[in-house]
């Protein structure tokens, strides 16, 4: 320790910046839709491959001793004076949705990297160890569960489990691992750290809508994933009398329908209803689909309400099947997870940090699932949402945020880092 501990941070947001749009430029595509440049780096692709090894050089340029477990999950750990101290983690994922932007979880990797250089340059030492995690497969687009490395390492599901998950060409995460280099030796069992904060885009309008540039996150809604597969009977397009048909794609169309209007009708509270991948089989004009896959996406705060969103999903299939001679559904749960509140503390902490920069907050609900509901049944946790621009679109090559927006996020995760470890 070189002075007195300082009472708030400020990072080099240029720099931060910098690294933002060095890391975009790994995975990148020209999205011919929009005309923008946008991110493709799925869960372990060559791609995120090489994002992991940009983000790892960078961890080890600012001295941090980096370990990579059995998930491919990657820690940074810059030490405390304290060897016996639980240290304070924080952390986000590189991995991407297809059509992605450059700061969904990239952000909050990034930004944790400038804390750490940060704190160097500073020459601030703190007693409990800083940590950084970069978690496995969050979006879960590519091996069907989301936030999957960081629900192993909480010890929620089991590295078997999510090993022997497939893509849609059949490869195993488990392999994937292993071919991209990224199976470590590291325990995936986490040890409970002393409190986890993670750095975000807000991903939605709230921040931008009340004019403030930070949110202080309360907690996570609730999300339900599940594939639905519809059987029926191929047959000539026009030929077959309608009576005649089991029309897997039409079966498919009416559950798009059906969950449309469960959220119309507000029965469901807060409920959000996704489509978003939509299969038929043989996938020709003049055929009959025989077969449909779809996907179910489902959100809500309340969990009540998503326990009786899904039982009347469940009610709609069999409605549909029973009317439909030669159809059937089978259903696979994909993911699921309740409401997870954030720590009430934490998320004080986090308000005086935005405080004390000068910054104005609210607090808001997460409509994304994130790294932190997870880490949340092993410590204190909570979020510092940062806010976006047209709408917060995300999941979008147009997602974006300000570099002042992305360092006042910074700003505010860096001081609040730097309390907890000195704690
Ligand atoms: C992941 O970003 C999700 O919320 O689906
Ligand atoms: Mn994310
Ligand atoms: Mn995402
Ligand atoms: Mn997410």
């Amino acid at each position: 320790m070189t002075g007195p501990t300082p009472d708030t941070i400020t990072v080099n947001g240029h720099r931060l910046w910098q690294s933002l749009m060095d890391l975009a430029e790994i995975g990148a595509y020209d999205d011919e839709r929009t005309g923008l440049r946008g991110v493709d780096r799925l869960a372990l692709t060559d791609a995120d491959a090489a994002g992991r090894r940009q983000v790892i050089a960078w961890m080890e340029q600012a001295g941090l001793r980096v370990r990579i477990d059995r998930m491919g999950n990657i820690y940074g750990r810059r030490e405390g004076t304290d060897p016996t101290a639980a240290p304070v983690l924080t952390g986000s994922h590189i991995d991407s949705v297809a059509t992605a932007g450059a700061f969904d979880g990239c952000l909050g990797v990034l930004g944790g990297i400038e804390v750490v250089r940060i704190l160097d340059e500073r020459g601030i030492s703190t007693r409990r160890p800083v940590e950084i995690g970069v978690f496995t497969e969050e979006e879960g687009v590519r091996f069907g569960t989301d936030m999957l490395g960081s629900a192993v390492a909480a010890g929620r599901l089991s590295p078997e489990y999510a090993h022997a998950l497939t893509d849609r060409d059949g490869r195993t995460l488990g392999g994937e691992l292993i071919r991209t280099g990224f199976h470590g030796p590291a325990d995936v069992h986490l040890d409970p750290p002393y409190a986890y904060v993670e750095c975000h885009i807000e991903q939605g309008p709230v921040l931008a809508e009340n004019d403030v540039q930070v949110g202080v996150v309360t907690g996570v809604q609730g999300i339900s994933w599940q594939e639905i597969t519809i059987h029926g009977r191929a047959a000539h397009a026009g030929t077959t009398p309608t009576h005649l048909r089991a029309d897997a794609g039409l079966a498919a169309a009416r559950i798009g329908v059906h969950l449309r209007s469960m959220v119309d009708s507000g029965a469901y509270g807060e409920l959000r209803a996704t489509v978003g991948h939509l299969a038929v089989h043989p996938d020709l004009t003049n055929i009959v689909p025989a077969r449909a896959e779809l996907t179910v996406d489902l959100r809500n705060p309340d969990d009540a309400r998503m326990a009786r969103a899904e039982e009347d999903l469940t009610a709609f299939l069999r409605t549909l099947e029973d009317g439909t001679p030669g159809l059937t559904l089978a259903t696979r749960r994909m993911a699921k997870t309740a409401y997870i509140p954030f720590d009430e503390r934490l998320q004080k902490v986090i308000a005086q940090a935005a405080d004390d920069h000068g910054l104005e907050h609210i607090s808001l609900l997460s409509g994304a699932g994130h790294d932190a509901q997870e880490i949340a049944a092993l410590c204190p946790t909570a979020m510092v949402f940062v806010r976006g621009e047209y709408d917060g679109i995300s999941h979008n090559p147009r997602e974006y945020s300000t570099p002042e927006a992305c360092a006042h996020g910074v700003n505010v995760l860096a001081t609040t880092l730097l309390r907890l470890a000195t704690q």
